[in-house]
């Protein structure tokens, strides 16, 4: 069933600050039939009210709603046809699993043989069908989150809609109940729209992602895209761990600056800017072109960080995922006053200091030779800063490397 939000908005008035919060704002989204979306925004952004104007437990201030081509904006709760999972997923304690499921066909005109067998079906699709007889206090969490997804999709919903469902569950079986609830949704081909504030979460299971802020829709796109092409800063930071480095910047005769570094070239007027680098966009390289003091190194697992200190960093913190540093221990600089840096171009975002809006210009690093001379001096100017760079660096080298063998031996 495809559904369509037509510039849905909702407005609570504040009574005592005599001030109105607009909690959706004008959302207008055709969501594909069959589909998993990820609602996907910091707690207030607007994800619950959405879903309850969905439901019908609220009524939208003004929009549109259609399940399929059926206007259902006004249509009562339960004659929508949606499946409703809470983070407080509120099983009662004196039914059994169950008369739990069973209990929303209770009230519709469905035999109990007929009820009977969807419960049996559901307990099975969910992976509880062992457990029907137990009470809830008898389950762990992630099997009541379980009992309580059977209890929405008993009632062949033509919508499932999930509130933060793994909020309540440890960090492993959050991890499972997200690939069951991807598991499930694909065999029922249900749309079904998964409300959560963890960025992981949502890209992990979603076919598309729609990113709110203050009630009002960022993007909407397939989970990676929203990572490497953020339309705009919020939606670049909100996405990532550990997060993207946010710099303030200037583009100057299309050279694109951090501080000194001239760290990209671009075809973009003169202006000030917010440069964002993906830790992962850096590489350790004598000739490039950012210069970062470092504080420490992490190495975490498979991952190792270079730690650094600029004062045209958010926090003044640089974070660089570097992943031959545990492979080339000789090419990590710890300890000296500053490591020369290469970027990947992909993983440079520019934005608009007072919109916050992605500038949306080709970044390059390098120049291609025909390009103006004026451009390329720079480039010469920068590679003796580096040679002379260079040579300083290669005294520590050798001191460093036996530090980070030390480290990686008392692992
Ligand atoms: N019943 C209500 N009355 C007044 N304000 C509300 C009500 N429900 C939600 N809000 C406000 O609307 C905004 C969005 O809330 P909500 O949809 O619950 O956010 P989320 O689910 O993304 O955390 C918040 O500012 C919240 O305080
Ligand atoms: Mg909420």
């Amino acid at each position: 069933m495809k559904v369509v939000l037509d510039k849905l908005t909702k407005i609570f008035p504040n009574k005592k600050k005599n001030e109105e919060v607009v909690a959706v704002n004008n959302f207008t989204f055709e969501i594909p039939d069959g589909k998993l979306i990820g609602l996907l925004g910091p707690s207030g952004c607007g994800k619950s009210t959405t879903l309850y104007m969905l439901s019908g437990l609220q009524k939208p201030s003004s929009g549109k709603i259609y399940f399929g081509d059926d206007d259902v904006t006004t249509l009562a709760p339960e004659k929508r046809g949606v499946g409703l999972v809470f983070q407080n997923y509120a099983l009662y304690p004196h039914m059994t699993v169950k008369q739990n499921i069973l209990f929303p066909l209770q009230n519709q005109k469905v035999s109990k043989e007929e009820a009977l067998r969807r419960t049996i079906e559901v307990a099975k699709l969910v992976q509880i069908d062992e457990l029907l007889d137990r009470k809830p206090n008898e389950l762990s969490g992630g099997q009541q989150q379980r009992v309580a997804i059977a209890r929405a999709l008993v009632k062949q919903p033509k919508v499932l809609l999930l509130d933060e469902p793994l909020s309540n569950l440890d960090a492993r079986l959050r991890l499972q109940t997200r690939e069951e609830i991807r598991r499930i949704q694909r065999e029922t081909k249900v749309t079904t729209i998964f409300v959560t504030h963890d960025q992981e979460e949502a890209m992990s299971i979603s076919d598309l992602i729609v990113v709110m802020k203050k009630g009002v829709v960022q993007q909407i796109d397939h989970p990676q895209d929203v990572y490497d092409n953020p339309k705009n800063l919020f939606v670049s930071k909100f996405l990532g761990t550990p997060p993207i480095n946010v710099f303030t910047g200037v583009i100057k005769d299309h050279k694109v600056f951090i501080g000194n570094d001239n760290i990209a070239f671009c075809d973009a007027p003169d202006q000030e800017v917010y440069v964002g680098i993906r830790p992962e966009g850096f590489a350790i390289d004598k000739n490039g072109p950012f210069k970062l003091p470092v504080k420490s190194i992490e190495v975490m697992g498979r991952d190792s960080s270079i730690i650094g200190e600029r004062d045209e960093a958010e926090n003044k913190i640089v974070k660089a995922i570097v992943n031959d540093l545990i492979d080339n221990p000789s090419k990590v600089f710890a300890g000296i006053s500053e490591i020369s840096l290469g970027i990947k171009e992909h993983k440079i975002f520019l934005f608009n200091k007072e919109t916050e809006e992605r500038i949306n210009v080709e970044i390059k690093t390098t120049l291609a030779d025909n390009k103006e001379n004026k451009l390329n001096k720079v480039t010469t100017k920068r590679s003796v800063a580096e040679k002379s760079a260079g040579k300083s660096e290669k005294k520590v080298v050798r001191k460093t490397a036996k530090k980070v063998s030390n480290v990686v031996k008392e692992k």
